[in-house]
């Protein structure tokens, strides 16, 4: 890959709700989003686009490859969001009601913890790196790969790419309206944060 897109899906009923996990679908404003990050594809075909199994990352894939005819879209299991285990479905407020070890340990080591019957970054990594090895590698010597992926999912892909501290991995920003393009050559690195949309 010479080109690697890196995108989040677009809002989503619980994002709006501070929900976390589920498979809830995009809200109206995530449509828009969506729709922009089509938008700023065309013109410049996309090869593969890989999506985690989840309803909000294929439906903001589908914006892209809709005037796409050749390109290949490939559901990765390993692209799914880090399950929260006991915490799943519940707002951060509730999960700071119902289990309030759980926010603080969190809080306290956030790479490395591990939620109860769940996932943390710390384990999150193997997977994650499995996904990218997969698409890597079905994607071949594409020129141009797009993977949409989630809050967490992204941040452990980024910290392939930069070197950064992994306890701030957790804290990276990962906006639904912007895109993080990744140029990787033999002779050159690039790395740039796209946004499309306001
Ligand atoms: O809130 C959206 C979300 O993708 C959740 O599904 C997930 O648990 C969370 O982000 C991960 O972000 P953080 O590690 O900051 O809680």
């Amino acid at each position: 890959v010479r080109n690697l897109y890196l995108a989040r899906h677009g809002q989503t009923e619980y994002n709006v709700m501070d929900r976390i996990g589920g498979d809830s679908s995009l809200t109206e404003l995530g449509h828009k989003q969506a729709k922009a990050l089509g938008e700023y594809f065309k013109g410049q075909e996309i090869n593969y686009v890989f999506t985690s199994m989840k309803r909000r990352s294929r439906q903001t894939a589908q914006y892209v490859v809709d005037n796409m005819p050749n390109c290949t879209v490939i559901p990765l299991l390993e692209f799914d969001e880090i399950d929260a285990g006991v915490c799943e479905n519940l707002r951060y407020a509730e999960i700071k009601e119902q289990y309030p070890d759980i926010a603080l340990e969190r809080s306290e080591d956030k790479y490395g913890y591990v939620y109860p019957k769940g996932e943390g970054y710390i384990t999150l990594k193997e997977r994650v790196d499995r996904g990218l090895k997969k698409a890597l590698f079905l994607s071949g010597n594409a020129e141009r790969v797009l993977i949409v992926g989630h809050q967490a999912i992204n941040r452990m892909i980024l910290s392939h790419f930069l070197f950064r501290r992994q306890e701030d991995v957790p804290y990276i920003l990962v906006p639904q309206n912007s895109l993080f393009h990744i140029i990787s050559t033999q002779q050159k690195k690039l790395f740039e944060l796209v946004k499309f949309m306001d």
